[in-house]
């Protein structure tokens, strides 16, 4: 843990958490994962998220990212409550504030990957002519701006992953949720990842929030917290 790197707490917490549970039911009856998780993440921090296969990483990033209802507790973003958003409210909170990378990549597999980072500026109505210059500055972050027109189901495994941590990027999120993003990659690769969430963490406006079982990605984190037996433990 670099705790020299962690930035002055100056703002208000930009997301906060109390008590947060998830359960799933299925045929057999309920499955409790998150039992009362608490963090609190400031603008400018960088969070890994370790933990057991199945523990409810996943799951917790979900929620933060309003794609999963929780089952109970509070969630506060920037001292608003978001999880008794309106749906039409949430799907703009999304939109607009939170930057996803997701376990799987899940891009748009016949679209190029041009057209796969320009989804989320159309859902936030990002003007047409700024398009462009935002789509080519996020891949050229990831080293992929030769890749613009490519389809996504020509990409190789890295090459998906830096164009879904691309996507994350494009719409200057607050809060950027990455479920494994540097899974796929070799530890050069891994790391220019972690460079590119660093300089944006750096400016201040976001935070990253990581889950991840590579030891490297959570040294590089301000803090790091282990999920267990549905609870966030910080370590
Ligand atoms: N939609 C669902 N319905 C029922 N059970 C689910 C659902 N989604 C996840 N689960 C279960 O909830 C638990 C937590 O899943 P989750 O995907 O959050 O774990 P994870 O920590 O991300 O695991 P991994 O490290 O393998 O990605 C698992 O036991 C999983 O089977
Ligand atoms: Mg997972």
């Amino acid at each position: 843990m670099n705790n020299l790197s962690r930035p002055p707490l100056v703002n208000g917490p930009l997301i906060q958490v109390i008590r947060l549970s998830k359960h799933y039911s299925n045929g057999h009856g309920v499955i409790p994962v998150l039992r009362g998780v608490n963090l609190e993440v400031h603008p400018g921090e960088m969070i890994a998220v370790t933990g057991p296969s199945g523990s409810g990483k996943s799951s917790l990033l979900f929620i933060l990212g309003l794609l999963q209802p929780a089952s109970s507790g509070n969630y506060q973003f920037l001292g608003r409550d978001v999880l008794h958003l309106s749906r039409a409210d949430q799907a703009e909170f999304r939109r607009r504030r939170v930057g996803f990378v997701f376990q799987n990549c899940d891009l748009f597999e016949n679209s190029t990957v041009y057209e796969n980072l320009e989804f989320p500026l159309v859902y936030a109505m990002v003007e047409r002519h700024e398009r462009p210059a935002r789509i080519a500055s996020a891949l050229e972050m990831v080293g992929l701006a030769h890749r613009m027109g490519h389809p996504a189901n020509r990409l190789s495994g890295g090459e998906r992953q830096r164009v879904a941590v691309a996507r994350a990027l494009v719409n200057q999120p607050r809060v950027i949720l990455a479920d494994e993003p540097t899974g796929q990659l070799d530890r050069q690769n891994g790391h220019k990842i972690m460079d590119h969430f660093e300089e944006i963490v750096a400016l201040g406006e976001t935070a990253l929030i990581v889950v991840t079982h590579d030891s490297q990605v959570a040294e590089r984190c301000h803090r790091v917290f282990s999920l267990e037996d549905g609870i966030l433990y910080e370590k």
